[in-house]
């Protein structure tokens, strides 16, 4: 680097000074004209084509309103290729895709085909305004709010804000309703029972003390709901306990584990935790053998298998919640108890 350049980049980088040392501003390319640029007909045609695609959007926000309002909230239907479903908000989703894709693709098509494509530079320039200009301006609004007599009625300022604010509420509780019932607690209750035995997911086999290998990971539904038996349950039903009920099972050494809880609420250093992420809910499936910690593919949060599976890194706010688990008569491993608290997300639990 010669002395030159870098008297060129006294605080930039030494690569953007010799950039600007080395190669001339191309400029800007030569503008090519459009097809719908030069002939008429094409100009025509593409504003027919956004013209269709905003009136699709514009059907899309209609099918909206008149599912929002002509149809029953969780009516179910037949749907082709899924089966039995809640086609309410099925509709509103699709109506609602509709209608924004309708604009998205319209204002695109408009701006590539119609818009002006020619590239310009323009110079930056301060962008506030002068004094003078701001002085002239406070005055004008100053004047006005006079004028409107606000200083001197605040009944008014206070009423009519009121007003205004309290307007949107119906509109926005309608919409809100439109997402659903609130779910209660459904969400802290999962199919988890006492005595319940562990299932290998998907596979539906019951699970031994011996088969769980220190190193191995084992994905585990609750028995009824995996395998064979989950061939008769609903659909719902069955995403809905894939979605709560979710295990992973590993082996411990017991003397690594940290809580004496996590050790009670084990099997001979065998531990079951939820595997839905305290974060947002994905699944938690990644197991770091060497480390013990287990890792959430979505925002990476990670949890310490030996302490209690506490968050050691990463945005989850609180701990997988365990599963405790003992042997059944038989050998196998089975729940000692259902979950003590939520899983999944923390903000399920507020309030
Ligand atoms: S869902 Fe697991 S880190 Fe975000």
């Amino acid at each position: 680097m010669s002395d030159t350049t870098q008297e060129l980049a006294p605080h930039g980088g030494e690569n953007s000074a010799a950039t600007t040392d080395r190669f001339e501003n191309p400029g800007i390319p030569p503008h090519v004209p459009r097809r719908a640029d030069v002939d008429p007909k094409a100009a025509k045609r593409a504003e027919r084509q956004v013209a269709a695609l905003f009136t699709l959007s514009m059907l899309g926000t209609l099918g909206f309103i008149a599912v929002y309002f002509f149809m029953e909230e969780g009516q179910r239907g037949w749907v082709f290729w899924i089966g039995e479903m809640d086609v309410y908000h099925l509709g509103l989703g699709l109506t609602l895709a509709v209608s924004l894709l309708g604009i998205g693709l319209g204002a695109g098509h408009w701006a590539k085909t119609l818009m002006s494509d020619v590239e310009v530079s323009e110079e930056r320039h301060p962008q506030a305004s002068d004094d003078q200009a701001r002085l002239e301006t406070a005055q004008h609004l100053s004047r006005g709010y006079r004028s409107a007599q606000l200083n001197r009625r605040p009944l008014l300022l206070m009423t009519a804000g009121g007003a205004l604010s309290l307007f949107a509420l119906p509109l926005a509780l309608q919409v809100a309703g439109g997402l659903g019932p609130l779910p209660g607690n459904k969400l802290s209750i999962t199919n988890w029972k006492k005595d319940m035995r562990l299932m290998i997911d998907p596979s539906g086999t019951p699970i031994r003390p011996e088969h769980v290998t220190q190193g191995s990971v084992f994905h585990v539904m609750p028995e009824g709901f995996v395998g064979e038996a989950a061939h008769e349950l609903d659909p719902s039903v069955m995403m809905t306990a894939k979605a709560k009920d979710s295990i992973i099972l590993v082996r411990l050494d017991p003397a690594k584990i940290k809580s004496s809880k996590q050790r009670e609420w084990g099997y001979q250093g065998i531990v079951a935790y939820s595997k839905i992420c305290t974060h947002v809910g994905c699944p938690v499936a990644l197991y770091e053998q060497q480390t013990h910690h287990l890792l959430c593919p979505c925002h990476q949060s990670t949890f310490d298998m030996t302490d209690d599976c506490k968050v050691i890194f990463g945005p989850a706010k609180r701990p997988l919640p365990q599963l405790p688990i003992t042997v059944d008569g038989e050998g196998y491993l089975v729940a000692a108890d259902g979950f003590a608290e939520p899983v999944g997300p923390s903000f399920w639990e507020r309030g």
